[in-house]
C-alpha cells in the first residue's frame, strides 16, 4: 500500500471538498469554466491591497544582507514586535515581541499551538459547524476532537461545552467570525465561556486552555467588532493570518499570539518555538514577515464582501431559504430544503452551482456557498438557486 492506512482513511474522510474540486474540474471542462458558479473553495476573489505591492518593492531594493538567512524560529524580532505593537492599539493585556510566534499561516499557528499543549488521547472540544481541517491537526498531535452543537443561531452553547468536559479536556477550540456560519460570538458569550473553563480548571487542578482560530476578524460587517478572548480568560492563545485580509493565503504567513498573563508562560512560549521547527516550518516565510510588519492596519476592501453578502442573502431570503445572516466571514450557511444535505447540492449542480453539504462542516441540513466569487459568478447563480428552491417547495 502506497500510503499508510492512517492517511487513506484521512483521503476518504476528507472526500467532500476533493469530490467538489473534482466536479467543478469535470463542469468547468464541460460546461466552460465562465458557465460554472463555483462557491465551494475559501479563496479570496479580490487582490491584495496595492500597498502589499508597493511594500514589497520597497524590500525587494533593500540592499541590506542576511535578508534570506535563518532567523530565530519564532520569526524576525521586528515583525513580532509590530505585531505586538498593533496588539496594543486595542484594549488588551500587553504585548511583547515574546509572546508573539509568526507563522505559517493560521493552520501552522493552530499544529504549533496544539503540539505545544497536547498529551496523547487528550480532548479539545469544538463547537459544530466547524472548519474541519480541525480534525486533522488535533489528529497530528494524538488529540481528541469532542464536538458539541451551538445553538440555532450558531451563537455557542456554554451548557453543551460545559457538559463535554471531561478530566481529559486539555481545550475548547472556536472559530469567531466562523467559518463555515460567518457567527461572531458576543462579549458575553465568552465570559460566560470563560467562567465555565475558569471553574473546570480550578478542579481539575491545570488550566483548560481556550484557542479561538481568528482570520476572519477584520471581515466583519454592519460596524461589528469581534471582542477578543484575551480580555475574558488568561489561559488563551489566538491563532490568525493574513490569508482572507489581505487576501494572501498563498504566501502563508500568520501568528500565534499567547495572552500576557497566562500561566507558565516562558516554557509555553519555548514550547511554540520548538514546535514551529520542529514541525519543519523552521520559521515562517522571511519575505512575508517582513512584508506584513507593514500592512497590519491593512485589509481589502471590506465593503465589496458586504456588498456580496446582501446580495445573495436578499436573493436567497427571497426564494425562500432559511438563513442566519452572516456577521463576517465570506461564507453562508442556509438550512437545505430538504434533510439530506447530499442531495440538495447535488440537485444544485444540475444548474452548474457548486456548494458544499453541512455534513462536510458538521452541519447536515445545511449547505455552505463561499461568496469570496465575483458578482458576476453570485448574478448567474440566482436563477438557478430559485429554480431548484422552487422545485422542493412544490414537494
Ligand atoms: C476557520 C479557518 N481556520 C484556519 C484556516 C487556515 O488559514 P491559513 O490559510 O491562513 O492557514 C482557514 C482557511 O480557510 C479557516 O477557514
Amino acid at each position: 500500500m502506497p500510503a499508510s492506512k492512517k492517511i487513506q482513511t484521512s483521503i476518504e474522510k476528507s472526500s467532500w471538498i476533493r469530490k467538489m474540486f473534482e466536479e467543478g474540474a469535470k463542469r468547468k471542462a464541460e460546461f466552460g469554466a465562465e458557465n460554472v458558479s463555483d462557491f465551494s473553495l475559501g479563496n479570496p476573489n479580490l487582490e491584495p491591497p496595492t500597498r502589499f505591492k508597493q511594500i514589497l518593492g520597497d524590500l525587494v531594493g533593500d540592499p541590506a544582507p542576511g535578508r534570506h538567512s535563518y532567523m530565530p524560529n519564532a520569526g524576525f524580532v521586528e515583525t513580532r514586535k509590530a505585531v505586538a505593537d498593533y496588539l496594543n492599539t486595542f484594549n488588551l493585556p500587553k504585548f511583547t515581541s515574546d509572546e508573539i510566534v509568526m507563522t505559517v499561516g493560521a493552520g501552522g499557528a493552530l499544529n504549533v499551538v496544539l503540539k505545544t499543549i497536547l498529551n496523547p488521547g487528550e480532548e479539545v472540544i469544538i463547537p459544530k459547524p466547524y472548519f474541519v481541517e480541525y480534525n486533522f491537526y488535533l489528529d497530528n498531535h494524538q488529540g481528541i476532537p469532542k464536538i458539541v452543537p451551538t445553538k440555532k443561531d450558531f451563537s455557542l452553547d456554554c451548557d453543551a461545552i460545559e457538559d463535554a468536559i471531561t478530566e481529559k479536556t486539555r481545550a475548547v477550540l472556536i472559530n469567531s467570525p466562523n467559518n463555515p456560519t460567518g457567527k461572531v460570538y458576543k462579549e458575553n458569550e465568552l465570559i460566560e465561556l470563560a467562567e465555565v473553563l475558569s471553574r473546570h480548571s480550578n478542579k481539575h487542578g491545570q488550566p483548560i486552555f481556550l484557542i479561538s482560530d481568528e482570520p476572519y476578524r477584520k471581515i466583519v460587517y454592519d460596524g461589528i467588532v469581534v471582542p477578543s478572548i484575551f480580555n475574558a480568560y488568561k489561559e488563551s492563545f489566538v491563532v490568525t493570518s493574513f490569508s482572507k485580509d489581505l487576501s494572501l493565503p498563498g504566501e502563508r504567513i500568520g501568528y500565534a499570539a499567547v495572552n500576557p498573563d497566562i500561566s507558565d508562560k516562558n516554557m509555553i512560549y519555548e514550547g511554540m518555538v520548538l514546535c514551529n521547527r520542529i514541525l519543519g516550518f523552521v520559521n515562517a516565510p522571511a519575505f512575508m514577515q517582513r512584508a506584513v510588519a507593514h500592512l497590519l492596519e491593512e485589509s481589502v476592501d471590506i465593503s465589496i464582501y458586504q456588498k456580496k453578502r446582501d446580495m445573495l442573502c436578499d436573493a436567497l431570503v427571497s426564494f425562500g431559504y432559511d438563513l442566519v445572516k452572516p456577521e463576517g466571514a465570506f461564507y453562508l450557511f442556509p438550512g437545505t430544503p430538504v434533510e439530506d444535505d447530499v442531495t440538495f447540492v447535488t440537485a444544485l449542480q444540475e444548474k452548474n452551482i457548486l456548494t458544499v453539504p453541512g455534513s462536510g462542516f458538521g452541519g447536515p441540513g445545511h449547505f455552505r456557498i463561499s461568496y469570496c466569487v465575483t458578482d458576476e459568478v453570485i448574478e448567474r447563480a440566482l436563477p438557478g438557486f430559485e429554480s431548484i428552491m422552487k422545485r422542493y417547495q412544490k414537494r
